[in-house]
């Protein structure tokens, strides 16, 4: 026997059934997957697919060389002529404007996009962190003024409903501003930090001058007094800034959506500008960040487009689903309406020619395969979660019957002709079999 090969650190594999370490199940991730798809067609969103694997130059560019995502964490390797250096995505936005710009999309106007995918950090693994992960994404491309950067916040707020997970989420508000008050914010920054140097610690040190505003985002204790009387961007901030910043606000109250301001607030990612968000719970320890976005406008010419406004979000779908599986309510289809049972000589056909009229009324039908008696076959029913048994057996062979047992003993076990039985289940489904 060869030896066993296990999955790489931090990739999980996702099964019918919950693991030791890995709780969610692919069932559920299916039900979000299809609740996903409804979502984003109520909200007219159109979905956009791109590889998984990009020029680097593509992260470097966006995200920015500082960055942890980028300095530390890619998977980056040489295609086979070494000329160019690849890498998985390490997020969806990057390689999103790069299809857009690359396809001129944006020449038909303002486009609504979302995706869905794996993405790929080689980040230390813990619960909620993973090395594959998987996001949900939303752009809105081409839209300079706030109403959009207040819709995508509204569909945040949607889908936590949807879910059944609202109460257990926080949004997060801030705004970066523009390049020149960011430039005057960082200058005052730098000046304070280099006050404070001997307190820093070996990282904050070395972002001092890299990226000082991720100073502020510092987990150490230590330093919180530090970074609660720093400057902050808020005063810096022009008129058109603060009053566009006002008016996302005063939507947000018109939507009934609360948050908080977070003047420390950054994100990880460089291209941000202007509104920022995070949706945080309390209830998944260290990576409570679920979801995280705000306005990119410069990111499109970055690019090589036309300039244009952009703001979006990505949801991380692991910490999403922990959270949904635990205080949500998303409902999945794992076990099947039906489980066909037979027994005797020439009922495998009649079982599978009904199997598939079932199937073709919109019900779900486990078929048994194999040769086991009744009893064998019953234990397994009863196992896979099926609401009926039906069984075909030597009598119901004579008789063109079938035995239909609800496996819940609410209505009792019934023989009957099988179009009644056909009939009978495909008005249960269309009845109950959806609540
Ligand atoms: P991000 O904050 O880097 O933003 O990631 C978004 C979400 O992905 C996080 O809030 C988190 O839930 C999830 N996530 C990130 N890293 C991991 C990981 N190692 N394991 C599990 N989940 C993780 C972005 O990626 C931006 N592209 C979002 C965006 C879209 N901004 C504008 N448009």
């Amino acid at each position: 026997m060869g030896q066993k090969i296990q999955a790489v650190k931090g990739m999980n594999d996702l099964l019918p059934v919950a693991q030791k370490d890995f709780k969610l199940t692919a069932d559920i991730w299916q039900a979000f997957e299809d609740a996903i798809t409804a979502w984003a067609r109520r909200f007219a969103y159109r979905q956009i697919r791109t590889p998984i694997v990009e020029q680097t130059g593509l992260f470097v560019r966006s995200i920015g060389e500082e960055t942890d995502v980028v300095g530390k964490e890619m998977y980056t390797f040489s295609d086979s002529n070494d000329a160019l250096s690849l890498s998985l995505r390490p997020e969806g936005t990057a390689s999103c404007l790069r299809a857009v710009v690359e396809h001129n999309l944006l020449y038909n106007g303002p486009q609504k996009l979302w995706y869905m995918g794996p993405m790929f950090r080689r980040e230390r693994p813990q619960k909620g962190r993973y090395r594959q992960f998987h996001q949900v994404g939303v752009e809105a491309l081409g839209f300079d003024s706030v109403d959009a950067d207040a819709e995508v916040i509204a569909m945040c707020a949607d889908l936590w409903q949807q879910l059944g997970i609202g109460e257990h989420l926080a949004l997060e508000l801030n705004c970066l501003g523009n390049r020149e008050e960011r430039a005057a914010h960082r200058a005052a920054l730098v000046v304070y930090l280099q006050q404070n140097e001997a307190i820093l610690d070996d990282d904050s040190r070395r972002r001092m001058h890299t990226n000082p505003l991720r100073v502020l985002d510092t987990k150490n204790p230590v330093l919180q007094d530090m970074v609660n009387a720093a400057p902050k961007l808020i005063d810096y901030l022009g008129e058109t800034s603060q009053s566009n910043y006002t008016e996302l606000k005063s939507l947000l109250a018109a939507l009934d959506i609360e948050y908080t301001e977070n003047p420390r607030l950054v994100r990880g990612l460089d291209y941000y500008n202007h509104t920022v968000f995070e949706w945080t719970t309390d209830k998944l320890g260290a990576q409570a960040t679920v979801c995280g976005g705000g306005r990119y406008d410069g990111l499109v010419e970055e690019l090589g487009g036309k300039s244009t406004g952009c703001v979006g979000f990505a949801m991380g779908v692991e910490r999403l689903l922990l959270l949904v599986q635990e205080y949500g309510c998303l409902k999945s289809e794992a076990a099947p309406d039906v489980y066909l049972m037979r027994q005797g000589n020439g009922s495998t056909a009649v079982a599978m020619q009904l199997s598939e009229q079932l199937r073709r009324v919109g019900l779900s039908v486990y078929q048994h395969c194999g040769t086991q008696s009744l009893k064998a076959q019953m234990k397994k029913a009863d196992a896979s979660g099926a609401r009926f048994a039906a069984i075909i057996g030597d009598d119901e062979l004579t008789n063109n019957t079938i035995t239909l047992k609800d496996l819940t003993g609410q209505l009792g076990q019934h023989t009957m002709p099988q179009s009644d039985a056909v009939h009978l289940l495909q008005q249960w489904k269309t009845t109950n079999g959806c609540e």
